[in-house]
């Protein structure tokens, strides 16, 4: 969709819909939404008056002007109460439009600033209101032959700032919010993407060219590489493929000599269980373990497309989980790069088995903080429900740091504890930790697996299993249509982007 940005006078601007935000529970609209209801003789007072828009969160109300301004329809939109105005109302509201536009089919619509007198930063303000629309648009067709099943697409938006002081504020927030929604969208896409089409090879051929294009450093490790590195994890995991394993490795260098950031994505490009194998109940939705891993491709883009301060390395080990003949198996003892060796209580626990290599692996680097992402466990969606991603870290300052880019960002999180008691779940008779801790705090005993794996850096683990698409528990958002969400992104650019 094409941004516009534009100011000067309200009533002289063409467009097919003007898109408006009101608070609930307010008599009289005020400021220039006043004004506009003088210009149409108080067709907006009217319909609060007789009770037909409260001004509920989400909550659509379409008028016709008849000439009375050159904007040719008004999409009056709830913005909930004043007091509970932020910057997820914004997203939520423009979402909401978006989608009333994409309903009636029209092309392009003109918005304004949803709260531009509120008081909260324009920029971040102006970022919100696109993602909304931007990311509630977004629909995965690539594989949808038949056009007229589609939903239309809006080409063009434009954002009507009513102080010209704000321009040069709007525009920024402009540019920002484009190289985040095209990173969601990509990693939507990733992640939306079956199985049989996206492969571990094709993911490294994506982080290829996204590296190309935005000069950054790639590197991909084979199987023979991870043999000579010993990385019995993601070589036992991919053991049952016909699919080659792939270890992924993007840098962006936009720091002085400082240590890096490192970002590990967990790509299980499917995740059948393996020998452990799962129900085939909703396994289909096991191609969205690869989210991870999406994620993280997708922050690298915008980290480079904005430049940022910073030293960023992605880590991403993409491979398929399969039963087969070649398969790993219980009760197999491996060798993690760096040497720990870990007992197979589950084939199915294979996420933390591919992770432990790519984290032991990245402390190489002497990072200033390891962040680790994953679609790692049902345990965390009993836990916390879809509303909430898994935070556990062995590092409270940098814990803070995520939670302050989850508030920004709308991505909650929540902290779940890392106490040693949990390592007792997770000893082995045979190897130094075993893989699977029993039933109970299964969310925290495969991050206190993880955490063996980290040496003494900083690190953080997010669990997205309950965030990363929607299912059973999810909750509508207008900006988050039906599968993957492109969870992580948003949080992990609003990371980077306060970390200096
Ligand atoms: N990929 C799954 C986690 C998952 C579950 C993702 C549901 C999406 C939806 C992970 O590899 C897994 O299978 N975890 C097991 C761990 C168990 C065997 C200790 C789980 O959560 O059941
Ligand atoms: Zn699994
Ligand atoms: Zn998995």
């Amino acid at each position: 969709m094409e941004i516009i940005i534009e100011s000067g006078k309200i009533e002289e601007k063409i467009t097919e819909l003007l898109s408006l935000g009101l608070f609930e529970g307010e008599k009289e609209p005020t400021g220039i939404i006043r004004y506009i209801d003088t210009l149409l003789d108080g067709a907006i007072s009217d319909t609060i008056k007789n009770g037909d828009f409260t001004g509920e969160l989400n909550q659509t109300l379409l008028l016709y002007t008849h000439n009375k301004i050159k904007s040719r329809r008004l999409l009056l939109v709830g913005l909930g109460k004043r007091e509970d105005f932020n910057l997820e109302t914004v997203r939520s509201a423009s979402g909401k439009a978006a989608l009333q536009v994409r309903n009636m089919s029209l092309s392009s619509y003109m918005t304004l600033l949803y709260g531009e007198d509120f008081g909260l930063p324009i920029e971040t303000l102006t970022q919100a209101l696109i993602e909304g629309a931007e990311l509630a648009l977004y629909s995965f067709n690539r594989f949808k032959t038949e056009k007229e099943k589609m939903p239309k697409e809006v080409k063009e938006l434009t954002i009507f700032v009513q102080k010209n002081d704000n321009i040069a504020l709007v525009q920024k927030g402009l540019t920002v919010a484009k190289i985040v929604c095209n990173a969601t969208k990509l990693a939507r896409d990733l992640s939306n993407s079956p199985s049989n089409d996206v492969t571990p090879q094709a993911l490294a051929e994506v982080a290829k060219s996204i590296a190309e294009r935005y000069s950054l450093e790639c590197k991909v490790l084979e199987r023979s590489d991870m043999e000579k590195l010993g990385m019995g994890g993601i070589l036992a995991v991919s053991s049952g493929s016909q699919q080659p394993p792939k270890l992924i490795i993007m840098k962006y260098k936009g720091g002085k000599e400082s240590s890096p950031i490192v970002l590990v994505g967990k790509a299980v490009t499917f995740d059948s269980g393996g020998i452990s194998i799962k129900p085939s109940e909703k396994m289909e939705e096991m191609k969205y373990d690869k989210s991870g891993g999406a994620a993280v491709i997708a922050t690298m883009q915008a980290i480079a497309e904005l430049r940022l301060p910073l030293n960023v390395i992605g880590i991403i080990p993409a491979t398929e989980n399969l039963p087969s003949g070649s398969a790993y198996k219980p009760g197999d003892v491996l060798r993690h790069y760096g040497g720990k060796t870990s007992e197979v209580i589950s084939t199915d626990a294979e996420g933390r088995l591919i992770l432990a290599d790519a984290i032991a692996y990245s402390t190489n680097y002497k990072p200033q903080a390891i962040i680790d992402i994953a679609t790692l466990t049902g345990a965390c969606v009993v836990a916390l429900g879809t509303h909430a991603s898994g935070m556990i870290t062995n590092d409270q300052n940098l814990g803070k740091k995520v939670i302050d880019a989850a508030e920004l960002s709308g991505e909650k999180v929540w902290q779940l504890p890392l106490w040693k008691e949990y390592s007792e779940q997770i000893k082995s008779e045979i190897a130094d930790v075993k893989n699977v801790g029993g039933r109970a705090g299964g969310a925290i005993t495969a991050a206190a697996f993880l955490s063996k794996f980290v040496g003494n850096c900083p690190w953080v683990h997010l669990d997205i299993t309950g965030t990363a698409y929607t299912q059973e528990g999810s909750i509508e958002k207008t900006y988050i249509p039906k599968g993957a969400t492109g969870v992580g992104v948003r949080l992990l650019i609003q990371l980077l982007r306060n970390w200096s």
